[in-house]
């Protein structure tokens, strides 16, 4: 098997870091492990034999993208799969929300992930070969109450890769999207800003929800994502162009697009009728 080069964002903690951990162990695998302080990725040093290279990256500096994609290159040659999985949680009500916490998350989700795709994109054309993934959510096909402003961050990933991946159609590089319910990392933990609710009237269902998250109980294991996620890049030439994680991923998604099908086929007589004869 050729040697390939996996490039990863936010490698210090979650799936990132799971991920990371697992390809640094895989046969015929250079590792560019990224994160925003380096110090947080010396658990790879003992996996070391000259195939890792871990590099400072934050994903809102556009010189940090510049520099570690270019020392990835220098190192290795090549990137064949990018995997934006840094990312960030916002929980509050839609009306509630600040404009200041869903920047921030906004920067990383989608603004940091585009940055990122349009770096590497010129060397997969180049090479004419490469996997993209972008680290969406269950929360990429349903919006859920108290993160309305993180489903509009993964909706944002989830539209944009599929036009990216028509783009792409002569090429052989793919595009896949990860979605995953509930997985024990620090995402609802530190990675998530809340806002609590002046309203429980109207909004304590929601702020039952958001105080409930958190607390490190979640199904999904990520040490269990990063195996499937391995074995489905290197499994197969054709790869699936979403990836569902998780029991409350994928029965969330077939609930959701039934209901949206049912819908659709009620409407879409009258739908018709609103072209030109
Ligand atoms: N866990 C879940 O239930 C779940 C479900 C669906 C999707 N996801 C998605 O999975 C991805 C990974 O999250 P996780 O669950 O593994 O949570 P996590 O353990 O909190 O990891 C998040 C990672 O993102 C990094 N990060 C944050 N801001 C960054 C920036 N500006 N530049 C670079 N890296 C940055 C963090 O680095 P620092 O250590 O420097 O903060 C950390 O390594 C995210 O995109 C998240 O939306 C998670």
């Amino acid at each position: 098997m050729m040697t390939k080069t996996w490039f990863i964002t936010g490698t210090s903690s979650g799936f990132g870091k799971d991920l990371a951990i697992r390809l640094a162990q895989e046969k015929d695998t250079n590792l560019v492990a990224t994160a925003r302080h380096v110090e947080a990725l010396d658990y790879l040093d003992q996996y070391d034999q000259g195939q890792i290279l871990k590099a400072e990256l934050d994903v809102t500096k556009p010189e940090q993208i510049k520099k570690s994609v270019a020392l990835a290159m220098e190192k290795f040659g090549r990137i064949d799969v990018l995997d934006n999985n840094a990312g960030l949680g916002y929980f509050s009500t839609f009306e509630e929300g600040t404009t200041k916490d869903i920047q921030k998350m906004f920067d990383v989700n989608v603004f940091g992930l585009i940055n990122m795709t349009k770096e590497v994109l010129p060397i997969m054309r180049q090479q004419n070969a490469g996997v993209i993934m972008g680290l969406s959510s269950v929360l990429g096909q349903v919006g859920l109450p108290s993160l309305s402003y993180y489903a509009g961050t993964k909706f944002a990933v989830e539209g944009m890769y599929e036009a990216l991946q028509g783009e792409l159609a002569k090429t052989n590089i793919q595009v896949m999207l990860i979605e995953p319910s509930g997985f024990r990392t620090d995402w609802a933990g530190r990675s998530s800003n809340k806002t609590a609710t002046q309203f429980p009237d109207v909004y304590g269902d929601v702020q039952a929800g958001i105080d409930a998250v958190g607390k490190g109980d979640e199904a999904g294991d990520p040490k269990k994502a990063a195996e499937i996620i391995v074995k489905t890049v290197n499994g197969s030439a054709d790869l699936p162009f979403r990836l569902p994680l998780g029991q409350a991923s994928v029965e969330g998604t077939e609930a959701k697009l039934k209901a949206d099908l049912a819908e659709i086929e009620k409407l879409h007589d009258q739908a018709v009728s609103a072209d030109f004869d």
